[in-house]
């Protein structure tokens, strides 16, 4: 259940967020940085390729193109034959802290699919992609956590109300169940088995 918290987040935010939009290609983040501010939104659209997106660590022991210790994210795949995939992944800005972020797919990390937001010193991205440049390859978090998978175009400064069941449907395309509202979904459909359960045993 952690998209719950990340949901009413989202919801929380004011309408002068500002959605900051960050296409991920074969070769590159465009744009690679970005400065964002608390409760932007940063909005990852996916072309053509199977491609994801997670937060990294700078200077972490575990090095580059590994999940950060704490907090993150990560989309999931995006499979894509052309043009751009019609899901983004929404994940809201905390703070201003430097956010480094990478695809963790085969070897993109290690071939420099790297970008960031609020990077303070130009050189620490840089240094990131050089390390990362000696692995094999990059490593993935289990799931998709610490955003939103939502149709793209759909309003990201809404009450969240409509939206968010249209964005977990999106969302759960990966077969996950972590998310709150499917979740509360299936409980609405276990209580409509209970009841159908119930008369079934009356009518005996
Ligand atoms: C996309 O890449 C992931 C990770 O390599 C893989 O598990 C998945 O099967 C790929 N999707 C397709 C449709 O090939
Ligand atoms: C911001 O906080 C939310 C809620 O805890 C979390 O889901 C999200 O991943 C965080 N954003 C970043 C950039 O880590």
């Amino acid at each position: 259940m952690r998209y719950l918290p990340a949901l009413l987040a989202v919801s929380a935010v004011p309408a002068l967020a500002d959605t900051i939009k960050i296409t991920v290609s074969d070769d590159s983040f465009d744009p690679e940085t970005a400065t964002a501010e608390k409760g932007d939104i940063l909005e990852f659209h996916f072309g053509a390729g199977n491609h994801s997106v997670a937060a990294g660590e700078f200077d972490s022991i575990n090095g580059p193109c590994v999940p950060s210790n704490e907090g993150g994210f990560f989309s999931g795949y995006f499979d894509v034959n052309s043009g751009e995939s019609d899901e983004v992944f929404r994940v809201t800005v905390n703070d201003t802290e430097p956010i480094v972020f990478y695809s963790t797919q085969g070897r993109e990390c290690a071939g420099g699919l790297i970008g960031g937001v609020n990077i303070k010193d130009k050189g620490q991205l840089e240094k990131y992609r050089e390390d990362a440049a000696a692995l094999s390859q990059g490593v993935a978090p289990p799931k998709v956590f610490g955003g939103v998978v939502a149709k793209a175009g759909s309003d990201s400064s809404d009450d969240g109300d409509d939206d968010s069941s249209d964005n977990n449907d999106g969302g759960d395309d990966d077969g996950d169940d972590d998310d709150g509202a499917a979740g509360s979904v299936r409980a609405g459909l276990a209580g409509v088995v209970g009841a159908a359960g119930l008369v079934a045993a009356l009518m005996v």
